[in-house]
């Protein structure tokens, strides 16, 4: 069955640590044995969204290795539609994830076979681009392949900047809804520092040159800005065990309520909820939630008022 949803974006084998305290600048921590997970950024999504129940394909690559094969396999139990995920070089892309007792975490990625994510390679997958309701990339493949995505997708286009890099003017013109962190929303509007309030926050987002940005706040929820509306979202309290891949569980259960014809805002609550039940166990994909979990949260929510 043809996607409904596309991602185009990275495939990582994320290698976790747990640290005491994440290492500081000239700081040397030691640390138990890292653990294997499946990442990426687009793998990530890619996941996410068919534990939402989507037909999903991803774009992208991994390398022709031991690694790419066990990321593969990952990807098929899953649901998720490998076809023109292509197998390039002999490194697939590594990234090196510390964790702390708080969640909180900082990654290091080394792209190895997504740096080699071509505008051939998205071509290859235009009929997907052309038929799906929506396309979702980040940032971890080179900025071409990016933008060829942009150019043949005619569904909604949703631009996750993450990490910062920089993008052609053109991309904005094919943008439907830009979902950046704070940091990422001041690299994107070359703001001084991040944003140090909600206010400040939708200051910036109204800069962009899209009329729909989310700017994701971590614990604090996220702040929907749609053309002169805005929604501030709070996230639950929840005791988080590993934030990494939160964003990308936010992107693809917003992608899901948008598809599901919800506005920005009410896309916005049902992305922070989604978020929020990620971070309660470890890796980036096997905590994402299904949909059953997701309306079951939803629906605790509404209950408890
Ligand atoms: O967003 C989390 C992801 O960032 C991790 O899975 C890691 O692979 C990096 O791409």
């Amino acid at each position: 069955m043809a996607p409904d949803v596309v991602v185009v974006g990275s495939v990582n084998l994320d290698l976790r640590i747990e640290v005491a305290e994440l290492p500081r600048p000239g700081q040397t921590v030691l640390a138990g044995d890292p653990s294997r997970f499946s990442g990426g950024k687009g793998a990530n999504q890619a996941v996410a969204l068919a534990r939402l129940g989507h037909q999903v394909g991803l774009v992208g690559a991994v390398g022709d290795d031991a690694d790419g094969g066990w990321l593969r396999a990952g990807l098929d139990r899953e649901g998720v539609d490998a076809t023109h995920l292509r197998s390039i070089g002999d490194s697939s892309g590594q990234a090196f994830v510390f964790v702390d007792p708080d969640g909180e975490n900082s990654i290091v990625v080394s792209p190895g076979a997504n740096a080699r994510v071509s505008p051939d390679v998205v071509r290859a997958a235009q009929p997907w681009l052309v038929d799906a309701a929506a396309t979702l990339v980040q940032c971890e493949i080179p900025a071409p392949a990016i933008l060829e995505a942009a150019r043949l997708s005619d569904g909604l286009f949703i631009l996750n900047p993450a990490p910062a890099m920089a993008l052609p003017e053109e991309l904005w013109h094919h943008v439907d809804v830009v979902v950046p962190n704070r940091l990422e929303l001041a690299h994107l509007t070359s703001a001084d520092q991040p944003p140090v309030d909600d206010a400040d926050v939708v200051r910036l987002a109204r800069q962009l040159p899209c009329e729909q940005v989310v700017t994701t706040l971590g614990s604090a929820g996220a702040i929907a800005v749609d053309g002169d509306r805005v929604a501030y979202v709070e996230a639950p309290r929840v005791s988080a065990v590993d934030t990494t891949g939160a964003g990308d569980c936010f992107c693809a259960a917003l992608a899901d309520a948008l598809i599901g014809g919800l506005g920005l805002a009410d896309a916005t609550r049902h992305a922070v909820r989604a978020a929020s039940l990620s971070v309660m166990a470890p890796g980036a994909q096997t905590s994402a939630p299904t949909r059953a979990q997701l309306l079951a949260a939803l629906d605790d929510a509404n209950g408890s008022g």
